[in-house]
């Protein structure tokens, strides 16, 4: 069996959003039945910051020097896995901070910066020490807003000049929180199978055409549609006396 290892990174755990679309894209792997997964929160990780001493990239070749925490052990879990998810909510048009700490701590699966110019070529600037070619990165972000290809821009740099273009695949899922929260469960489940759709595709062919990425890219809701339930939704919560009023 090829192992999917996903690493939930919102704050929420399992009541995050963006997991609903995550678990649905993961179900689109099993159902071909070559696939068996492991799910972990990264809040249950005891994960240090990266000291910054560069040691991974000079005298211990590939090693960090931080050894007492949960890393080391995760570090071992993306190197035998073939397909690693990453998914997480956007914060502030980035990855959360808790993310960014984990992200830092991977440095020592990247080859040192040797002074190379920005990767017009679609080359990262690094290139990962090790390569197993046959493994997969998948990185899956819900947000709020609508314009889902502005807002993601930011991420998709950071992550192409890590990666590479085209080393990783990227879902971005603009509106999931509101699709949830107002509970049509038609409307959901139909949402949702997009992803799956997506999923067994992977499995398939090994990435997602360019046709798939645009339509999961696609919001729910219509933008004016969308500003009706988000004005209802703020209104609400003030008639709740939730929201403190200026
Ligand atoms: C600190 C913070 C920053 C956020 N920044 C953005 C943002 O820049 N753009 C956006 O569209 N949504 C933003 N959001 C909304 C979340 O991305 C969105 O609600 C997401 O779907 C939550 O996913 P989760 O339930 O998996 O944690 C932000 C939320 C928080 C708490």
């Amino acid at each position: 069996m090829k192992k999917i290892l996903v690493l939930n990174g919102s704050p929420k755990n399992d009541n995050s959003s963006t997991m609903w679309v995550t678990k649905a894209f993961v179900e689109g792997l099993l159902s071909t039945g070559k696939y068996e997964v492991e799910y972990v929160n990264l809040s249950s990780l005891n994960i240090k910051p990266c000291t910054g001493c560069l040691s991974c990239w000079g005298r211990t070749a590939g090693e960090c020097v931080i050894k007492t925490d949960d890393i080391p052990s995760f570090k071992a879990k993306v190197e035998e896995c073939d397909i690693f998810i990453e998914s997480f909510p956007l914060f502030f048009f980035g990855m959360p901070g808790t993310m960014k700490v984990f992200t830092d701590r991977m440095l020592s699966m990247m080859n040192t910066y040797r002074g190379q110019n920005a990767p017009e070529n679609g080359e990262s600037f690094h290139g990962i020490r090790n390569p197993k070619p046959e493994r997969k990165f998948v990185v899956i972000s819900s947000c709020a807003y609508t314009e889902s290809k502005n807002i993601y821009e930011p991420l998709r740099m950071q992550y192409d000049y890590i990666c590479g273009k085209g080393k990783y695949t990227f879902i971005g899922v603009p509106q999931l929180k509101t699709l949830i929260d107002l509970k049509n469960e038609k409307k959901i489940s139909r949402y949702l199978s997009k992803f799956t759709e997506a999923g067994i595709e992977f499995a398939n062919n090994g990435c997602l055409s360019s046709e798939t990425e645009e339509l999961l890219l696609k919001a729910p809701f219509t933008e004016s549609g969308y500003k009706v339930f988000l004005d209802n939704f703020w209104h609400e919560e003030e008639e709740k006396g939730k929201l403190i009023k200026k």
